[in-house]
C-alpha cells in the first residue's frame, strides 16, 4: 500500500512558517513574491496549451477570455491566491487549497469585492483527496513540490482528485548542479525569500514522471522555464535543468480494458 500522510504529517512546518512571514507582501507584484506574479502568464499559457493538446479546449478558443469556462480546477498549495485568481479570471470554477490559515486569509481578503468563481479551503491535500476523488478536470501544484518533505505521497494524493482524461500540472525547480547555482544567484539578488528553497528537496521531471506512471498517468508535456531578472519575465526554453512545467494525463482505465 502507498504511504499516505494525513492531517499535516507531510508538511515542513518551519518552511511553511517562513513563507507565512512574507504574508503582507504576497499581493505586491514588486515584493519578495514578484517571481510568482511574473510567472502567471507563462503558467496560464502552459495550462491552456496542455488542454488544447488533449482536446479539452478547442484550439480556436485558446485566446477567449472565458477559456476555462465549465472546467473544475483545483489549485493545490494556492498560498495567497496569486495563481488561483488568474485561473478564475478566465472563468474556471476554482478551488484554492492550502493548509496555511494565514495565507488563505490573505487570499480570501484579496478576493473580496471581485466576482470570481473561487472558493478557498484550509486543508491538506492528504485530507481533501479522501472526499474529492475523480472530481477535477485540472489539478495544479505550482511552486509547491519543492516545499514538501514526501513528494511521492503528495503527488499520489493529487492524482486521486483528477478525473479520468483530466490533467495534472506541475511547475517546480529541477534538481541539477545548474539549479543549485541559479537558486544561490536568485537568493543573492533577493528575488527569492532566503532559506525558503532547499535544493535537496527539488525533484527531477523523470522522478515525477515515474511516480505518476505508477498512478496510471501519462506525462505528455514537459517544458523548461527560464527567469530573466531585472526585466522580471519568465519564458519557455528547451533546457529543463533549471525549472520546468509538466503536464500528465490520467488514463481512463475503462477505455484500456
Ligand atoms: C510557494 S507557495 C506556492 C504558492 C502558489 N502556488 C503560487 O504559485 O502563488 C507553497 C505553498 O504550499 C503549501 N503547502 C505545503 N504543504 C502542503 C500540503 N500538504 N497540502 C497543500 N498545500 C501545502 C504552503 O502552505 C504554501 O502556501
Amino acid at each position: 500500500m502507498e504511504k499516505s500522510a494525513r492531517s499535516g504529517a507531510n508538511v515542513d512546518k518551519d518552511n511553511m512558517q517562513l513563507i507565512e512571514t512574507t504574508g503582507a507582501e504576497w499581493w505586491d507584484p514588486s515584493g519578495i513574491q514578484m517571481a510568482l506574479h511574473s510567472m502567471n502568464p507563462l503558467r496560464i499559457r502552459f495550462v491552456i496549451d496542455g488542454l488544447v493538446n488533449t482536446g479539452v479546449i478547442k484550439a480556436e478558443d485558446r485566446n477567449k477570455p472565458d477559456v476555462f469556462k465549465g472546467l473544475n480546477i483545483l489549485d493545490v498549495g494556492c498560498g495567497a491566491g496569486v495563481l488561483t485568481e488568474a485561473l478564475a479570471r478566465l472563468e474556471g470554477n476554482v478551488i484554492g487549497l492550502d493548509p496555511s490559515e494565514e495565507l488563505v486569509k490573505i487570499a480570501r481578503d484579496h478576493l473580496k469585492g471581485q466576482s470570481l468563481n473561487v472558493e478557498y479551503i484550509t486543508e491538506f491535500i492528504e485530507d481533501y483527496s479522501i472526499k474529492n476523488a475523480d472530481k477535477y478536470d485540472v489539478v495544479i501544484a505550482s511552486e509547491v513540490l519543492e516545499h514538501i518533505p514526501d513528494q511521492k505521497s503528495f503527488l499520489i494524493e493529487m492524482t486521486k482528485c483528477v478525473k479520468p482524461n483530466g490533467s495534472l500540472f506541475i511547475t517546480t525547480p529541477n534538481r541539477t548542479i545548474v539549479s543549485w547555482f541559479t537558486t544561490k544567484i536568485v537568493e543573492f539578488l533577493k528575488l527569492l525569500q532566503k532559506d525558503s528553497h532547499v535544493w535537496s528537496l527539488y525533484i527531477t521531471p523523470s522522478e515525477v514522471e515515474e511516480i505518476l506512471k505508477e498512478q496510471n498517468f501519462e506525462t505528455v508535456l514537459v517544458r523548461g522555464m527560464w527567469y530573466t531578472p531585472f526585466i522580471n519575465i519568465f519564458s519557455f526554453i528547451p533546457y529543463h535543468g533549471i525549472h520546468y512545467a509538466l503536464q500528465a494525463v490520467k488514463q481512463d482505465r475503462k477505455k484500456q480494458k
